[in-house]
Parts: structure tokens; sequence; C-alpha cells
């Protein structure tokens, strides 16, 4: 596949897989994916795999992700963990504002912004999540959804900063539903965010910017999804937890 961007697929384990679980699962994602070359490849463990899955990538093509950070850099925050402590175990992608911490811990795009500043201060690449509600949908309120949400997470980045974020529209209703946006239904939010994104850094900047499908991806629906102009890559879920589905994604991208 011919792309402007280079796609970048990338799996969000949620809190799934023991240490020895997770290891099953990298070691047999570096066997089937050895020589690919096309795609960057990422996994995000849960953080108490995040050590022993570093060391087992070390020498792969697989680079390793963070489903969330703090956004403050040390002291007294009970069970947060900062980005120089990923930093520690050559973590490069941090997930952040997903929608599942949207809705269960609360999280506002300011909040995802300040994460955001705090990930590039430490030369960590935010994969920044953003993405309606069928309710909104059905009311027409895609745009203005999405709209508000990539505005606010995106506050305080600089032009330098933006290209090397990588944004993830989810609709929330195609998240572990099966229920994927079509082919043309991503196409058209992912060409939406662009176009805000231009208006926002101009257009070379946002032509640059790599953004991420996710929502029910599969060997199924990867191709046609990534074949889509403004489609960059995926951030996968379920699909991401057996070596065979998440191999498929990948290989029936290129
Ligand atoms: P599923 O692929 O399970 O729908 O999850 C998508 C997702 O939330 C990835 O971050």
């Amino acid at each position: 596949m011919n792309k402007e961007r280079k796609l970048i697929i990338a799996g969000n384990w949620k809190m799934n897989k023991t240490v020895a679980e997770s290891l099953d699962l990298v070691n047999g994602l570096k066997r089937e994916l050895a020589s690919v070359k096309e795609v960057d490849i990422v996994v995000c463990p849960p953080f108490t795999a995040l050590g022993e899955v570093s060391k087992a990538i070390l020498d792969s093509n697989i680079r390793l992700g963070a489903q969330n950070m703090s956004e403050h850099n040390f002291g007294a925050y009970t069970g947060e963990v900062a980005a120089g402590m990923l930093k520690e175990f050559s973590v490069r992608y941090v997930i952040l504002g997903h929608s599942e911490r949207r809705q269960y811990q609360g999280e506002p795009d300011a909040l995802i912004a300040r994460k955001a500043t705090a990930a590039h201060a430490a030369s960590l690449r935010p994969i920044i999540c953003v993405g309606e509600t069928l309710a909104q949908r059905e009311a027409g309120e895609m745009e203005k959804i999405v709209g508000t949400q990539l505005r606010g997470s995106l506050v305080g980045l600089s032009e330098e900063q933006m290209i090397e974020t990588i944004v993830a529209y989810e609709p929330v209703w195609a998240i572990g539903t099966g229920r994927n946006a079509t082919a043309a239904q991503a196409q058209e939010v992912h060409a939406f965010i662009r176009k805000e994104l231009a208006t926002a850094y101009g257009e070379s900047v946002a032509r640059r910017v790599r953004i991420q499908y996710g929502g029910s991806v599969k060997p199924s629906n990867a191709r046609e999804l990534m074949n889509q102009p403004d489609v960059d890559g995926a951030l996968v879920g379920g699909a991401a937890l057996e070596v065979r589905s998440f191999s498929e994604i990948i290989k029936n991208s290129i």
C-alpha cells in the first residue's frame, strides 16, 4: 500500500495480560512480524508488564507505548506514573485521553492537553484519542464533539510537537462492540480532523500528522480502513490481544 504517511498500528492491551501472558504475546508478535518494515508497530501493555516487554523487544521492530501517564513529573500523586518513569523502560508512545479514561476517570480535554505537553517534554509521542458517542452522532453532533475534544486536547502544543503527535479517532460506539465505522465514515471524520489541524497549525503540519482509526479493527476490515487516504494506522483493542489477529491486521494493511 502506498501511503503519504507511514502507517502506525498500535495494540492497546487495556487492563489485560499478566507479565507471563504479555511475554507470550510479544514473543509471538516478534516471530510473526520480524520482516515488516512498512508499518510502525507499537504495543501498549499494562504498566506492570512494561519492564519485561521492554527487554523482550529490544532487538526487534516493535516499539513500546503506555496507556496513560501523569501530567506531573514527580511528587505526592499516589497511584500515578510519570513520563520519566516510562522513559526508564524505553517507552516511546503514550495513549492519552482514551474514551475509557474520559468516561470512567472523568478526564477533561484540558488535563489531556497538559499530559500531552508533559509527554513531549520527556520526548514521548502522545497518541491523543477523540471520538463521539452514538447518541452524539445520531444528534448530528459528531463534528462539534470531535472538534471540541481535538482543539481542547492540543492546547499549548507547538508545530514541532504537533508533527510528533498522533491523533486516534475512536468512535465510542465502535469500541469493543464489533461494529466498526465503515471505511467511508472513518475517512470522513479523519478528513475533518485534518482540516481542523490545518486551521490550527497550517497545511504542511496537518499533512504530516498521523491519524489512527480505532474501534473494532480486525483482520477482515483492516485493509479497507487503511486504504483510506486520511487513515494512517489503527489503534487496536480486542484484536491486539492475540498474536494471530494483531499480526494479520498488520500484514493485511501493507
Ligand atoms: P476494540 O478494538 O476492542 O474495539 O478497542 C478499540 C480501542 O479502544 C483501542 O484503544
